[in-house]
């Protein structure tokens, strides 16, 4: 049987890896992909959502849903990590779509038509779970699983000392989802960046005969040009292909309850995941936390997928 999914995401180089993967994973069945602003504007997380399904043209069609505008600007993106149009550069083409439904609602309604069958892997900012939770207060009790990409425990943050991108682009609804009742697995940066793809990771890729390594051939080159740059890595991290092997492969992780909660102010710690590990009636786990991984198994397995989307494209 297959899982239904729904991944949310602002492509973003690894959440289209992420993505490219999800779409041909016979164990799962998307039903949805819905766009939130992070890595680029909420605009082109849209447009890049319906970019990468033309380019890879799966036989079943996910819904899309559109990413809504933020109340405030974005406070970061990673145009320098992965290209202005979040997808290495490559202007891929995209044909405007007249109807067009707000991520959120495509999310309810996906939930809804399918109770506690529904796994939403959140590859971006967590506004559209927050924004769902406020349409439907009752989700939790209808979700499946909300696997969440976001974060750190121990590991220094990625956009600040404090903070992993994906919380620190909206503090505020990170906080909502952490309380929220849903079933929560995070995976944060202490674990994405445990799983290194090293260059030869390049060579093992599919090779353009197929869409998806055709697609994978234009984009990921890209960023391991950014990461030496920006970051002086000679190898990249697919932080949010590794929080979709965590919802297909749980086995390849060590997982443990914790109770976590997300700062939303603060001069140096706005966006920082705070765990509480004192052993206190108020610091019950509300979440599972992925805390380490097999890293080359993840690796393999994120090959396997990609050896999947060409062997179908
Ligand atoms: C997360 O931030 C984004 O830049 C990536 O796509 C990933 O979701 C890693 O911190
Ligand atoms: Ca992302």
């Amino acid at each position: 049987m297959t899982r239904k999914v729904i991944i949310d995401c602002d492509p973003g180089i690894d959440d289209a890896v992420a993505l490219c993967m999800a779409l041909f994973d016979p164990r799962l069945e998307v039903v949805a992909v819905t766009a939130v602003g992070g890595n680029v504007s909420p605009e082109q997380a849209t447009r890049n959502v319906q970019a990468i399904l033309d380019q890879l043209d799966p036989p079943r069609r996910p819904r899309i849903g559109c990413a809504g505008e933020t109340a405030n600007p974005l406070p970061a993106d990673a145009r320098h990590i992965f290209g202005n149009d979040g997808l290495g550069n490559n202007d891929f083409p995209c044909i405007e779509h007249h109807q067009r439904h707000p991520a959120e609602k495509v999310i309810c309604d996906e939930v809804r038509a399918a109770p506690n069958q529904v796994t939403v892997v959140a590859c971006g900012p967590l506004t559209n779970i927050a924004r769902a939770l406020m349409r439907d207060p009752d989700l939790p009790s209808v979700i499946g699983q909300l696997v969440i990409m976001g974060g750190t425990v121990s590991a220094p943050g990625n956009v600040t000392p404090a903070a992993e991108f994906n919380i620190y682009c909206d503090p505020a609804s990170a906080r909502t989802v952490f309380r929220s009742a849903m079933t929560k697995t995070l995976v944060p940066l202490d674990v994405t960046t445990q799983v290194v793809q090293t260059f030869d990771f390049l060579d093992q890729i599919p090779d353009e005969s197929s869409r998806a390594g055709s697609f994978l051939r234009k984009t990921l080159p890209y960023l391991y040009r950014s990461h030496r740059q920006y970051l002086g890595e000679e190898g990249i991290h697919l932080h949010d292909a590794v929080a979709l092997v965590a919802a297909t492969d749980r086995e390849l992780f060590e997982l443990k309850q914790m109770s976590g909660d997300v700062e939303v102010s603060g001069e140096l710690t706005r966006g920082a995941t705070v765990f509480d590990r004192r052993r206190l009636p108020q610091s019950r786990p509300n979440m599972e936390v992925a805390v380490s991984a097999d890293g080359a198994a993840v690796t393999d397995c994120i090959l396997r997928s990609l050896g999947e989307a060409a062997r179908a494209t």
